[in-house]
C-alpha cells in the first residue's frame, strides 16, 4: 500500500531511541523507495543544535545502528537532506511558532512522542495551542504507558483531551515483528489448526521470551519495572491474545482489537502459588541484577514464570505458561501448543506419552515445527518415535524474504493510517487491571525473587511449576 507525502516530528528526536530505531528504520524505508518525495522528518528536542549538527548526529546514528551499510553513500545524503531540527520546549513557549510554520497540513502530519509520559500532555496541549495539530494529525506514544492502572488511566484521559482513539498510536513493538503478525497468518489462514485450537485438543500453551542480555545501562527505568511491567503486561500479553484471540470478522483495526480485548477481560486472578520471580545471581566477574540495577536491596525480578487460564469456552481448563527472563541461556522467543496426548494406544509396548506440539519460533530463527509421531524405521515392530516437520523460514523464503524491522513497519502504519498493529487505550487498561493485583500481592507479602544462574533457563522452582503438573518447559535454545 504506498504511503502519501508526510511531515513527521520526533520529539525526543535526539534521544536514544530516535538514534537506535526510528531513523534508522525511516532510512531503510527510504532505501526501499517508501519515503515519498517532499517528505520531511524534523527532529525536535531541546538540544541546541541546528539542523545541520542535526543532519550529522543522524549520519554518525545510522552508521551505528545499521542501515547505512547497504546504500551509496548518495543515497544517505539524500535521506539526510529530507530531516530539519527544531529546538522545542515541552513545557515553554520556545520553538512552537516555529514548529506551527514548519508544518504542512497539505500532507499527512505525525507526531512522535519519544519522550517520558509525564510530558505527554504538555506537548499535547501545545500541539494544539499553536495549532499545530489538526483532526487529521497522529500521534504516536511509546512504552511504557503507565506504570498501573490510574497512571495508564491518566495517560488516556489526557491524550483523548486533544486527540481522538482514531489518532493514538501506542507502539508494542512486538505487534511489529513480522513472526508475530505471522501468528494470525497461521491461525486464520490455514484449515488445519483452527479446528484444533481449543480445549477439546489442546494440553496447554507456552510463551517464552528469553533474552541472553542483563540491564546494565538502564537499570535506573528497570529496576522501577521488572520483568511483569516491562515484558509481560505488554508483549507477553499481546503475544498472548493472537494465540487465544477468537477469528476476527475481518483484518482490521477495531476488529482485530475487539478480539484481543476479550481474551484480556478472560484472564483470571493468579493464584500465587503459580507464579516464580528470579533474579540473576553474579557469575564471576559478570555483575548480578542488583548490581547492575546499582540497587543493592532491590526485589524487582529479572525474570518471571506463570501459569494463567483463560476463562471463555474456547480455553477453560488450559494453562497458559508464560516465562521471560534476561541472561538467560539463549536469545529466543517461542510460542509451542502443546496438544493433548492420544487417547488409547493400539501399539503393544508403547507406553510414552507422544503429543504433537506446533512450535512457532519468533525470533531469532524464525520458524515453525510440528512435532509428529511415526514408525521408527527398520525392523524392531511397531516403536513409534516422536519427530519434528521442521521449516525455517529462512530456508523456506530465502535469507532475505524480510529484513524490514518492527519500527519501519509500524512508522509507516502510522503514515497510512492504519491502526491494527497498536494498542487501544482500553486494551492497555485491561491489561494493567490483571497485573495490578499481582504485582500488589508481592509488595503486601513482600515477596523476594529466587537468584538464578546466569546462562541458565531461570529459577529451579519456575521448572516445578510445570512439574507439579506433569508437564515440562521447552529447552531455551536457538
Ligand atoms: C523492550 C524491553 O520493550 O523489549 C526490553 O523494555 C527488552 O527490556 C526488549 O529487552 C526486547 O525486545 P526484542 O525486540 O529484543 O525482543
Amino acid at each position: 500500500i504506498p504511503v502519501e507525502e508526510f511531515d513527521l516530528v520526533i520529539f525526543g528526536g535526539t534521544g536514544d531511541l530516535a538514534r537506535r530505531k526510528i531513523l534508522p528504520g525511516l532510512f531503510r524505508r527510504f532505501l526501499s523507495g517508501q519515503m515519498p518525495a517532499g517528505s520531511r522528518i524534523i527532529g525536535a528536542a531541546r538540544s541546541d543544535i541546528d539542523s545541520d549538527g542535526y543532519r550529522q548526529m543522524i549520519r554518525d546514528a545510522i552508521s551505528e545502528f545499521g542501515g547505512a551499510e547497504k546504500s551509496e553513500t548518495g543515497r544517505l545524503n539524500d535521506f539526510i537532506a529530507q530531516l530539519h531540527y527544531l529546538r522545542v520546549d515541552a513545557k515553554g513557549e520556545a520553538g512552537w511558532k516555529e514548529l506551527h510554520e514548519l508544518i504542512r497540513f497539505k500532507v499527512v502530519n505525525a507526531f512522535y512522542f519519544s519522550v517520558a509520559p509525564s510530558l505527554f500532555g504538555d506537548l499535547a496541549e501545545r500541539l494544539h495551542t499553536f495549532k499545530i495539530a489538526d483532526n487529521d494529525s497522529r500521534v504516536v506514544v511509546e512504552k511504557p504507558f503507565g506504570r498501573d492502572l490510574v497512571s495508564a488511566q491518566e495517560l488516556n484521559d489526557t491524550l483523548a483531551e486533544h486527540f481522538d482513539e482514531t489518532q493514538i498510536y501506542r507502539i508494542d513493538h512486538y505487534l511489529g515483528k513480522e513472526t508475530v503478525q505471522n501468528l494470525m497468518a497461521v491461525r486464520f489462514g490455514n484449515m488445519l489448526f483452527e479446528p484444533l485450537w481449543n480445549n477439546h485438543y489442546v494440553d496447554h500453551i507456552q510463551i517464552t521470551v528469553a533474552e541472553t542480555v542483563g540491564v546494565g545501562g538502564r537499570g535506573a527505568y528497570y529496576d522501577k519495572s521488572g520483568a511483569m511491567r516491562d515484558m509481560v503486561q505488554n508483549h507477553l500479553m499481546q503475544l498472548l491474545c493472537l494465540i487465544a484471540m477468537e477469528a476476527p470478522s475481518q483484518f482490521d483495526a477495531d476488529a482485530v482489537r475487539d478480539e484481543k480485548l476479550k481474551v484480556i477481560r478472560a484472564l483470571q486472578p493468579i493464584d500465587p502459588h503459580h507464579i516464580v520471580r528470579g533474579q540473576y545471581d553474579v557469575n564471576g566477574d559478570e555483575p548480578s541484577y542488583r548490581e547492575d540495577a546499582e540497587n543493592p536491596k532491590s526485589f524487582t525480578e529479572s525474570f518471571i514464570a506463570l501459569r494463567c487460564e483463560i476463562a471463555n469456552w474456547r480455553w477453560a481448563g488450559v494453562p497458559f505458561y508464560l516465562r521471560t527472563g534476561k541472561k538467560l541461556k539463549a536469545r529466543t522467543s517461542e510460542i509451542a501448543v502443546v496438544f493433548k496426548d492420544i487417547g488409547h494406544s493400539i501399539f503393544p509396548g508403547d507406553e510414552k506419552r507422544h503429543r504433537n506440539i506446533l512450535a512457532i519460533q519468533l525470533q531469532p530463527n524464525e520458524g515453525m515445527q510440528l512435532q509428529v509421531t511415526i514408525k521408527e524405521p527398520g525392523p524392531g515392530g511397531m516403536r513409534l518415535i516422536d519427530v519434528p516437520l521442521d521449516m525455517t523460514f529462512a530456508e523456506a523464503l530465502g535469507p532475505d524474504a524480510d529484513d524490514t524491522d518492527a519500527y519501519e513497519r509500524l512508522i509507516m502504519d502510522v503514515i497510512r493510517g492504519n491502526q491494527t498493529l497498536f494498542m487501544r487505550g482500553d486494551e492497555v487498561e485491561a491489561a494493567w487491571a490483571w497485573t495490578d493485583p499481582i504485582i500488589e500481592g508481592w509488595k503486601a507479602r513482600n515477596d523476594v525473587p529466587k537468584l538464578y544462574d546466569q546462562g541458565s533457563g531461570g529459577p529451579e522452582d519456575a521448572m516445578a511449576l510445570m512439574h507439579r503438573e506433569e508437564r515440562r518447559w521447552r529447552e531455551i535454545k536457538e
